[in-house]
């Protein structure tokens, strides 16, 4: 399965398409002379709900990690009431391990994230964007802020109204820089960070589209979302839907093309955009150059850390929405797999994330700051040799017992943690085995009343 001509990627030179040293920073003007923009005027033609219903039909699933559909988020907005501003806030936090395929759109080609902005704007009515862009990329804040400055010199945002006054819908566009945590990637602590408190989730409901940034209707998106959004009004729903995959068992589909940032044991690291559905073997046997050192493959981070691992006998793993329900990890998330082979310490891995998670829960709920704590500790306790088979259950039972499916915490965080530990832990228990020592049963207690 290969994609025929890139994408969202056509202006920046990837394997195996171009030299990367050719790669530059596309600017407004070699961006209109190449077709760009054009596809807001073409938006702009059509009234709103019009557009909102194509990106609906060509069902573009969230590119941030939920892979909810777009035009579904965006047909939940009511129609402006007339009462304030309301708000687009464009999720660039990009934080989760493993993960670097916005910084490749926004690095080399950030008119055409822009231009996804601004096409969502005039779909859903809304006011104001903010460009919302995780603490450590310092670059990308810059190149995106000349690139905001270049939009508004050519009159796309601004006073006037999107793209000159075509239409009287005026735009405003801001980049906000994070202070940089990971939860500030969940949608509400984002809003939160953007209106300068800490980044705290927000319950929910309710939900952003009723009650968002500054207490008004808005809509988060991924920048890759946005940029999905240009090649489907410039070619149409059919032209999208004819790449990617159906949903097997009733299930969405998965259409259109994707980035995949590839990271780990391979021969060529690297952001490739392929058609969804893909299977890995592939992007990594003839997009990545194959395993370093021509060593066997062991596991797979499905799509960041948050989804858990793919196992040995799941390399031929098709890589879309539905690989959650078929491969058993949480979902396709960031669609970024990190690659390990045979040589790796599958529990220095799991400890290595229960570090991350530790660090990054914000504390608000009990189970995922305390359990987060624990799950650490435990998994030192089995690297260093001094745990019993026991702890690898009681492992398993506080992972189970955190986070939005069990109910027992606000956001998200809580179960990429739970289910990073839980499939490492399913899936390679025997590397677990080989460092605890056998749990002690006292001879007077039967051997089923411990678990
Ligand atoms: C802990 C956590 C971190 C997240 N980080 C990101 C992120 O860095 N970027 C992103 O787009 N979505 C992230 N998400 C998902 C967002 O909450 C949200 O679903 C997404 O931005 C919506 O955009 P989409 O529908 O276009 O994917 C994160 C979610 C959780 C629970
Ligand atoms: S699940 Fe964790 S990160 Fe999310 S709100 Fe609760 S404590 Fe914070």
């Amino acid at each position: 399965m290969r994609l025929e001509k890139p994408v969202l990627t056509k202006r920046i030179p990837t394997w195996p398409w171009g030299d990367p040293k050719d790669r530059h920073i596309v600017g407004i003007d070699e961006y209109r002379k190449t077709g760009g923009y054009d596809a807001l005027k073409k938006a702009l033609a059509m009234e709103p709900a019009k557009v909102v219903e194509m990106v609906k039909g060509a069902v573009i699933r969230g590119r941030g990690g939920a892979g909810f559909p777009a035009g579904l988020k965006w047909s939940f907005l009511a129609p402006p009431d007339g009462k304030g501003p309301r708000y687009l806030a464009i999720n660039c936090d990009e934080a989760e391990p493993g993960t670097f395929k916005d910084r490749l759109l926004v690095d080399f080609d950030p008119h055409l994230v822009l231009e996804g902005i601004a096409i969502a704007c005039w779909a859903c009515q809304i006011d104001v964007a903010y460009f919302f862009i995780r603490g450590e990329y310092h670059h990308q804040a810059k190149v995106m802020e000349r690139a905001i400055r270049e939009a508004y010199d050519a009159g796309i945002f601004g006073s006037r109204g999107l793209m000159g006054g075509t239409v009287k819908h005026a735009v405003e566009c801001h980049l906000h820089r994070s202070a940089g945590a990971y939860i500030c990637g969940e949608e509400t602590g984002l809003l939160e960070a953007i209106e300068g408190k800490r980044g705290w989730p927000r319950v929910k409901p309710p939900f952003p589209a009723v009650k968002g940034l500054f207490g008004r209707p808005t809509i988060v998106n991924n920048v890759e979302t946005l940029a999905a959004v240009v090649p489907v009004v410039e070619h149409g729903v059919e032209w999208w839907t004819g790449i990617g995959v159906a949903g097997t068992a009733g299930g969405m589909p998965s259409w259109g093309t994707k980035l995949m940032g590839v990271s780990g044991h391979v021969n060529r690291p690297g952001v490739y955009e392929v058609p969804l559905g893909i299977k890995l073997s592939t992007l990594v046997n003839d997009y990545c150059g194959g395993m370093r050192g021509g060593k066997r493959f062991k596991a797979a981070i499905a799509g960041g850390v948050s989804m858990g691992v793919l196992g040995t006998d799941q390399f031929d793993a098709e890589m879309d929405f539905d690989i959650g329900r078929k491969y058993n990890v949480l979902g396709l998330g960031t669609a970024c797999p990190t690659v390990f082979d045979e040589d790796t310490d599958m529990v220095m891995v799991a400890r290595n994330i229960a570090r991350f998670f530790k660090n990054e829960s914000c504390g608000q709920c009990t189970p995922c700051r305390e359990g987060s704590g624990w799950i650490y500790k435990l998994l030192c306790r089995i690297e260093r040799g001094d745990a019993r088979t026991s702890d690898i259950d009681l492992l398993l039972e506080l992972g189970l017992s955190m986070g939005l499916t069990p109910g027992t915490t606000i956001c998200g965080l809580a179960d990429g943690n739970n289910w990073a530990i839980r499939t490492i832990v399913g899936k390679f228990r025997a590397d677990f085995e080989r460092r605890v020592k056998p749990t002690f049963v006292p001879v007077h207690i039967s051997s089923a009343s411990v678990r």
